[in-house]
């Protein structure tokens, strides 16, 4: 499916899974989800699921529990028998935000003991979409290898990395230069701010 058909109406909405996991950055998850709800003319269904230290991270940096007014459905973090936890439920793109090194190395050994490395799973064997907002620093060498396992296996390592050059003023706008990315990565349409060149 291409952003043009999506624009077009000729395609079906999209199916999109979002998974909050115990790195540093729930502010990321807070803003995407956030934008996902403003794009979701565009969007049939988002399903959630975080980890416990996803939600303890969540309050620790953000001073809310704001994800539980969201209007997504969350599912338990060992609910198999969330829909995404099968390909037949064709859930087209899965994002990881913010992705701890955990569970990047989950997800790249196959480890699929959660709903989350479950969905990721199945997202890889179905040759879907699977963004991993990856955050720590340093990295070390079993993070790169992780990065790369999952990078040959068809998903896409987006680094929580913000960018500058579009002169964010407030720490939502430098995080959301990170949050714009993974909106394009995901093929949704979406304003941003674009490098026009100097
Ligand atoms: C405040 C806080 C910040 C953390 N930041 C990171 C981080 O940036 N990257 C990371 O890989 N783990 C980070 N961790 C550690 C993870 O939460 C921990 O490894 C956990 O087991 C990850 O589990 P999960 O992937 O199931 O959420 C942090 C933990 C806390 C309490």
């Amino acid at each position: 499916m291409c952003v043009s058909e999506v624009a077009e109406g000729k395609s079906m909405k999209r199916k999109i899974v979002v998974a909050v996991t115990g790195a540093s950055g729930a502010i990321y998850a807070s803003l995407l989800l956030k934008k996902l709800v403003q794009l979701q003319n565009q969007i049939a269904e988002v399903g959630v699921v975080m980890s416990d230290n996803a939600k303890d991270v969540w309050r620790f940096e953000l001073d809310n529990d704001d994800y539980t007014k969201l209007p997504f459905k969350f599912y338990a973090k060992n609910d198999f028998m969330a829909p995404f936890a099968s390909g037949s439920a064709k859930f087209d793109t899965m994002i990881v935000v913010p992705c701890s090194m955990g569970t990047l190395g989950r997800i790249a050994g196959g480890i699929s003991d959660d709903l989350i490395t479950r969905a990721a799973d199945v997202v890889l064997k179905e040759r879907r979409k699977l963004i991993l907002v990856a955050r720590d620093t340093p990295i070390n060498l079993i993070h790169i290898r992780n990065m790369a396992t999952v990078t040959e296996a068809g998903g896409i390592i987006c680094p929580a990395i913000p960018s500058y050059y579009s002169k964010p003023q407030t720490i939502e706008e430098l995080a959301m230069t990170v949050v714009n990315r993974v909106i394009d990565l995901a093929g949704l349409q979406n304003e941003s701010y674009e490098w026009k060149g100097i």
